[in-house]
């Protein structure tokens, strides 16, 4: 790499990539595992096989170093923790933020304390949150009530809350715009993610709003600092649209759910805690919400997965769901450029990718059976 570029030959995470972007100083402890910088992929099969007329590309942010978003909001969570001399980090969670606050909490030398709804963590991330050796605690609840039990352990004993309630959650996330923005050159047309405690699509409104030089009422931590206000990246913010699981989909009600449902666990989330910021986000950029059917995300997971080679979690098929569903009507008019957030992987949650499948053959251990086997799929 020559030495006229910004870049560092090894990258070495997004604090370092976007230090001068973010609320940390030189004395800021960098706690890091390389997160960010995810590839954002174009989609060239199913535009073709669907006949739209639209440039879609997915932020792969299952390439994370947990596989999963919530590395770019831990980084920057757990740096400020350590800064701030904690020991111990404590989350709700419906998986993906155990996962990630697991790994910072090892890399940081911390104890990480989860708070999981019994029985609805796929194994994928169950498995992380115990590899990483946080403690964990399955409560009789969903993730609701383990947000607020959170809030109110902290103020009883000293743990830091690495939710995205969290303000330093969203500054590490607004990254992903950045990312974007940087990759296609421009901001997208539209930008479509999935939405459950709302903190995702919050960062991504400041990151987009900071890349072209506007303030947000969100953004006060970067305040009058970011050098992008000097010099924007583009000239425009993309149109902003959340989209929610039919079953856990508080947005649409306008109000709480007390009882959410989906197979998508990691958007099953009545009570959104950033639902003021998410609204901001949706209506300041002349967005909405719209909600899908588990039926229907499965449906483009599995599409996603076979047509493109890209395989995402349920809750992240939701963003690419929706997206299609309003080019078809038209509501995304034809000739957008629209990126779509994947925010996990799919093999966070393998049990749902083979349910009801019957990809799997068992035959003889013989050249006629397997050749026979093959011959029958040509
Ligand atoms: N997609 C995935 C894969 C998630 O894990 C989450 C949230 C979301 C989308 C929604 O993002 O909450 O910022 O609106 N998962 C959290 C967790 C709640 O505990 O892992 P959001």
């Amino acid at each position: 790499m020559s030495s006229s570029t910004s870049r560092p030959v090894h990258y070495t995470g997004l604090i370092d990539r976007y230090r001068d972007r973010l609320p940390v100083s030189d004395t800021t402890p960098t706690v890091s595992l390389n997160e960010g910088d995810t590839p954002l992929i174009q989609l060239i099969n199913l535009p073709q096989q669907m006949g739209i007329d639209v440039d879609i590309y997915v932020k792969y942010e299952g390439l994370n170093p947990t596989a999963s978003f919530k590395d770019r909001g831990m980084t920057m969570a757990v740096s400020k923790a350590a800064e701030q001399g904690a020991k111990a980090i404590v989350c709700a969670s419906t998986g993906n933020t155990s996962a990630a606050a697991a790994a910072y909490a090892a890399r940081a030398g911390m104890t990480a304390f989860v708070l999981i709804p019994e029985g609805k963590i796929p194994m994928g991330k169950l498995a992380q949150a115990i590899a990483h050796g946080a403690v964990v605690l399955q409560i009789k609840g969903n993730f609701d009530d383990g947000m607020r039990l959170v809030k109110e352990v902290a103020g009883e004993a000293p743990v830091a809350i690495v939710n995205s309630i969290n303000p330093y959650r969203l500054q590490g996330q607004k990254t992903a715009a950045f990312e974007i923005v940087e990759a296609l050159g421009r901001a997208p047309d539209y930008h479509c993610i999935p939405v459950g405690n709302a903190g995702n699509i919050s960062g991504y409104w400041i990151g987009f709003s900071e890349a072209c030089g506007h303030n947000t009422a969100s953004c006060t931590l970067c305040n009058g600092q970011c050098p992008y206000l000097d010099k924007p990246l583009t000239d425009k913010r993309p149109v902003m649209v959340g989209y929610q699981a039919d079953g856990a989909a508080p947005f649409l009600r306008d109000c709480p759910v007390t009882a959410p449902e989906t197979l998508a666990t990691a958007i099953r989330i009545g009570n959104p805690q950033s639902w003021d910021l998410a609204h901001a986000a949706v209506n300041e950029s002349g967005g909405w919400f719209d909600e899908v059917s588990d039926d229907e995300l499965l449906a483009t997971q599995a599409l996603l997965a076979r047509g493109e080679g890209v395989f995402c979690e349920p809750a992240s098929a939701v963003s690419l769901c929706g997206a299609l569903r309003d080019v078809k009507s038209g509501k995304i008019p034809a000739g957008s450029l629209i990126t779509c957030t994947l925010t996990g992987h799919g093999l966070k949650d393998p049990d749902i990718a083979v349910r009801g499948q019957e990809a799997v053959q068992t035959v003889n251990a013989e050249l006629s059976a397997v050749k026979a086997a093959i011959l029958a799929h040509i």
